[in-house]
């Protein structure tokens, strides 16, 4: 009987896991165990044997279901603290950083643009990019048979059969909110308009939308030379320095006289750099608004006059800021966007430098 107990307790102490457990549980207590059948040769015993070994044995069998029960209870701790250790999460440590997505280069400009022209007293103005016809040509002196209109790779919408009416178009410019503007406000004004245009047309300098800002002047007795004051103005809050403007005279539909304006620059080993040198780059065109258009848009073109200009915003955001490709702007490369882009706390400001 003893030899049986430390059997059975010393291999129960060391039993490794739940099933060497369960083994020795069989092994011992079990219906074949070695316990069990000690307790079957009860009855082969005279009574007075059994009064003896009968409590012994019970005795037994109790003592061991008790270490069974006891270890059963320790391993299964033990697998916990095993676990608790492996699975231990500090959640008092601070997050990893994230990261957060930045202003498109497009629209840093966008701002600066209006930040600049809004301290010159222009409001900002917009309009729809699918636009009428009569918007974005007829209204601007261009009409039906006119070459710009062709020029333009306008991007025509879809009109049901036998409907007859000029299909819609996706504006080629952002002159169109020059009419809707008069029309809405009259003169005098003072506006500008930031936007999308469309084309179709695609190689390294051109992509089938980009972004144009339109400005119109309107009141009395504004003239070619406010014009140029407000250009050259711009430019040199925008690029921070100096920038003088040379206007070649052109020829657009809807302005008289009318000039393509290059800024100054310097081409040293294929770079740009805007306010220097003796180079010249076009960056917009403009002139003064032709009687006809101030017509279209309900001014009486005897009593106001005044400039208007588009200039591309994707161009002179490549030269502020160095970027080679115009199609890099819409590839959304993250790794350009997070080179190029430009963070939500950098808002533009005259004062400080744009
Ligand atoms: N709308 C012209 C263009 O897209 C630019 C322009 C605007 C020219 C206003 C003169 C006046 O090319």
């Amino acid at each position: 009987m003893n030899d049986l107990k430390t059997k059975y307790l010393s291999a129960i102490a060391a039993a490794a896991d739940e099933s060497a457990l369960e083994e020795l549980r069989v092994q011992a207590v079990g219906k074949k165990g070695e316990v069990s059948l000690k307790m079957r040769e009860l009855g082969k015993m005279t009574p007075e044997e059994r009064q003896v070994m009968g409590p012994q044995l019970n005795a037994l069998k109790d003592e061991i279901n008790s270490a069974l029960a006891a270890k059963k209870v320790a391993l299964a701790d033990a697998a916990l603290d095993i676990r608790l250790k492996e699975e231990w999460l500090d959640v008092t440590l601070p997050v990893r950083p994230q990261r957060q997505g930045s202003i498109h280069p497009v629209s840093q400009v966008w701002e600066e643009c209006t930040a600049i022209f809004a301290d010159m007293g222009f409001a900002v103005a917009e309009g729809p990019q699918v636009e009428q016809a009569w918007y974005n040509f007829d209204a601007l002196n261009i009409p039906g048979h006119h070459p710009a209109r062709a020029e333009m790779d306008t991007f025509y919408m879809h009109r049901a059969e036998g409907d007859d009416r000029p299909p819609h178009v996706l504006r080629t410019h952002t002159s169109p909110v020059q009419i809707r503007s008069m029309e809405k406000h009259g003169a005098p004004l003072r506006i500008i308009c930031p936007g999308r245009v469309y084309r179709a047309d695609y190689d390294q300098t051109h992509t089938p939308m980009f972004h144009q800002v339109e400005g119109l002047a309107i009141g009395k007795d504004i003239s070619m030379a406010n014009l140029k004051w407000v250009l050259e103005e711009f430019f040199s809050a925008y690029f921070g320095k100096k920038v003088k403007t040379r206007f070649r005279a052109s020829h657009f539909p809807f302005t008289e006289p009318s000039a393509e304006v290059d800024i100054q620059c310097s081409w040293e080993n294929g770079t740009v750099k805007v306010g220097e040198g003796d180079g010249w780059l076009e960056v917009l065109g403009s002139g003064m608004v032709h009687p006809k258009v101030l017509e279209a848009g309900g001014i009486d073109p005897k009593e106001w006059q005044g400039f208007a200009f588009g200039m591309g915003i994707d161009r002179i955001a490549m030269l502020k800021y160095g970027i080679p490709d115009l199609r890099a702007f819409f590839d959304s490369d993250l790794r350009w966007l997070r080179h190029y882009g430009f963070s939500a706390l950098q808002v533009p400001t005259i004062r400080g430098g744009v």
